[in-house]
């Protein structure tokens, strides 16, 4: 599926420079991704065999072939007037991952690896090299921790920086585009997305640091730290979506309820386990008017509630946080159900 050809004269890096200014509408800049960048869930099969197959079984993978087939997707092309859901820019870096083969931007799969974890050409040598002849059972602690370091800095977003990480999560999940919801009727997010429940369903796939061996859930620390990080991006991304209502119509009025909610929701887990990043960023959301036409303001309120939140990420450990337990979602919760590694107890 073609996107487009380069037009002759103009490099893969000069097009995506130029569509980067051009600002379309899709996913937040911050979390698109650049097809010139990318590699392909096949670059990592050879090593990660376990979290492929957990992949294929989710939504993520098999919507490469069903969103195109949906009776909804056609009629929402339809009330768009576009034609072609998969390759169309306004659809394409949500729902499909994009990459650039022989200057010739292809969709290569649904959502995969890298649609959350950061497109891999810059990091894919490094994070798989463990040194002059070295093998990954006789890699030096200390090559570990520099590849480790240098795979972050060439953009591998991995959860050593849980906020990066979430955050991907959340460039899709809350749909920003005015137009996409009110003219084309798409939803305008996914209704009670929370980065705790929606990770440890079907999308867990936390098998390497068992050896292969199972896909445990995350430990209640994690699960803590999950929840409230969570709690921060859906505020963050609410309000860079009410940044984008100019009509007082569905999507505006959903956008500054789901914001406003958000942000109550930070005050309940402040109340319960305090931390100074989250004063910080309930000030900011609390000054901050849930009004249209207010893009400037919202989206600099979103970009300190994004600083804090990284800040708080890298910080606050799930154990500081056993305050928040009685608002925590159970694991009756969790969206859809998780691989089964095979042969795991
Ligand atoms: C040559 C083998 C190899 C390839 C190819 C490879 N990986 Fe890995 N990956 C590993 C190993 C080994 C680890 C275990 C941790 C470590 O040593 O970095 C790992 C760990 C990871 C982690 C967890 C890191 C952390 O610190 O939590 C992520 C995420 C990851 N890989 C993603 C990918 C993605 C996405 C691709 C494809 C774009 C990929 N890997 C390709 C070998 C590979
Ligand atoms: C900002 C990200 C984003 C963009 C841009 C986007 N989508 Fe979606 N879309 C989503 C998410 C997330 C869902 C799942 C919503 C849910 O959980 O209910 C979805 C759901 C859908 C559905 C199923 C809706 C339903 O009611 O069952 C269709 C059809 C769809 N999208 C088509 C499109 C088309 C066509 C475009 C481009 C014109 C597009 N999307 C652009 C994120 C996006
Ligand atoms: C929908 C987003 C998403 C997709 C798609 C995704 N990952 Fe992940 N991945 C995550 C998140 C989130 C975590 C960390 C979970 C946590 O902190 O509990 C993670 C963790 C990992 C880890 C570390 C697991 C461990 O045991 O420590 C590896 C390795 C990994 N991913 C590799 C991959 C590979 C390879 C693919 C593609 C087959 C992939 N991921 C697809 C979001 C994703
Ligand atoms: C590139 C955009 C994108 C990213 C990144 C992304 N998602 Fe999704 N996700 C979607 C879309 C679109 C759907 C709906 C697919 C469909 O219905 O065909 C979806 C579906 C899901 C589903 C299945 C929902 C259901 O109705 O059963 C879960 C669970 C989920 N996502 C969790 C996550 C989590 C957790 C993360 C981050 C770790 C994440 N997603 C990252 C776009 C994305």
């Amino acid at each position: 599926m073609r996107l487009m050809n380069f037009p002759s004269g103009l490099s893969p890096g000069a097009l995506a420079g130029l569509l980067a200014v051009l600002a379309l509408p899709g996913r937040l800049g911050a979390t698109a991704l650049l097809a010139e960048k990318v590699t392909g869930p096949a670059s990592c099969a050879e090593c990660h065999v376990e979290e492929i197959e957990a992949w294929k079984r989710t939504k993520h993978n098999q919507t490469l072939h069903e969103l195109p087939r949906r009776p909804a997707t056609a009629e929402m092309l339809l009330r768009l007037g576009l034609t072609k859901v998969k390759g169309e820019r306004q659809c394409q870096d949500c729902h499909f991952l994009g990459q650039v083969i022989d200057e010739e931007y292809r969709t290569v799969a649904g959502i995969a690896c890298e649609s959350c974890h950061g497109a891999a050409r810059d990091w894919l040598k490094t994070h798989g090299d463990y040194g002059p002849g070295a093998k990954q059972a006789t890699e030096t602690p200390a090559h570990r921790a520099a590849r480790r370091v240098e795979a972050a800095a060439a953009g591998m977003i991995t959860r050593d920086n849980l906020y990066a990480l979430g955050a991907a999560c959340y460039g899709c999940h809350i749909v920003p585009d005015e137009k996409l919801a009110n003219v084309g009727g798409h939803p305008a997010g996914s209704a009670g997305f929370n980065l705790l429940s929606w990770s440890q369903g079907e999308v867990r796939h936390t098998i390497l640091h068992t050896g292969n061996r199972s896909n445990p859930p995350a430990t209640p620390e994690h699960r803590r730290l999950l929840f409230v990080v969570g709690s921060i991006l859906e505020t963050e991304f609410c309000f860079r979506a009410v940044a984008g209502a100019t009509v007082k119509a569905g999507f505006g009025v959903t956008q500054a309820r789901r914001a406003d909610a958000a942000r109550q929701l930070l005050e309940k887990i402040q109340a319960l386990a305090p931390t100074p990043e989250l004063a910080g960023i309930i000030t900011v959301a609390r000054a901050t008017g849930l009004r249209l036409n207010n893009a400037a303001e919202l989206t600099a309120a979103a970009d300190k509630i994004a600083a804090l939140g990284r800040e708080f990420a890298a910080r606050v450990t799930g154990a500081q946080l056993a305050g928040v337990d009685p608002l925590l979602p159970g694991p009756d919760a969790d969206k859809g159900k998780p691989y089964q590694v095979p042969g795991a107890p």
